[in-house]
């Protein structure tokens, strides 16, 4: 069970404190990069993902909400991000996309929203590295849960099983101790923590330490 707390809910005033948080309890770093297009807001971009590279040799989870993400995937990996997921919904060449990331050698995923049928991608499952399962609508920090989202993370975690795959799979959005600890009952292989990690950081770190 690896943990990725999202810096999107953190302080940026106090980056790097943030960061020392991240490194105390987690294992990979989320960014969620988003363009104003793909999803009603914008985060952040290259300058911040440069500056947590220097400030932490954990993974960097790049979870990309833009619009045309293949003019950007090989400026995320020149920029020293580990892992990058793009999302189903829009990108009609995702086997070009995928393959894109894993040429150069970095975890490729595939991500889906609430509202996407998981059958979607199927096509694709066997090329993946990780499926990043939407248990919110992309775009905000802070949201609750989407509760029809275990049911399809527990269909995700069936096909994995049945057909004997490799792919690890990542929950995102609205997570908390009690959604946490189902998750991991139930077979995910990564939680995505935002606003739920910074705001009861001390209470986290001991959740996450026996959750793992
Ligand atoms: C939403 C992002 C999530 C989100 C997670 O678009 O992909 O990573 O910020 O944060 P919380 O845990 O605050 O929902
Ligand atoms: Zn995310």
């Amino acid at each position: 069970m690896k943990i990725a707390p999202s810096i999107l809910a953190s302080n940026f005033k106090n980056l790097q404190e943030d960061i020392k948080k991240i490194e105390e309890v987690a294992d990979i770093v989320h960014l969620d990069i988003m363009d104003g297009h793909f999803v009603p807001n914008i985060s952040f971009g290259f300058p911040i993902i440069k500056a947590v590279r220097e400030l932490t040799t954990l993974p960097l989870d790049a979870h990309l909400m833009i619009e045309k993400p293949e003019n950007y995937i090989d400026r995320f990996i020149d920029y020293g991000v580990d892992m990058i997921s793009v999302h189903i919904e829009g990108n009609y060449h995702i086997h070009r996309l995928i393959y894109s990331i894993k040429k150069r050698d970095k975890k490729a995923g595939v991500a889906i929203n609430p509202g996407t049928n998981i059958s979607l991608i199927y096509p694709i499952i066997k090329d993946v590295d990780f499926i990043l399962i939407m248990s919110v609508n992309p775009g905000f920090s802070g949201q609750n849960f989407i509760d029809s989202s275990l049911e399809k993370i527990e269909n995700v975690v069936k096909i994995k099983k049945e057909e004997n795959l490799n792919f690890e799979i990542e929950v995102d959005g609205g997570l908390n101790f009690e959604i946490g600890k189902r998750l991991k009952e139930i077979g995910c292989d990564i939680l995505v923590f935002g606003d739920f990690f910074f705001r009861n950081f001390n209470e986290s770190k001991i959740f996450m330490r026996n959750l793992k």
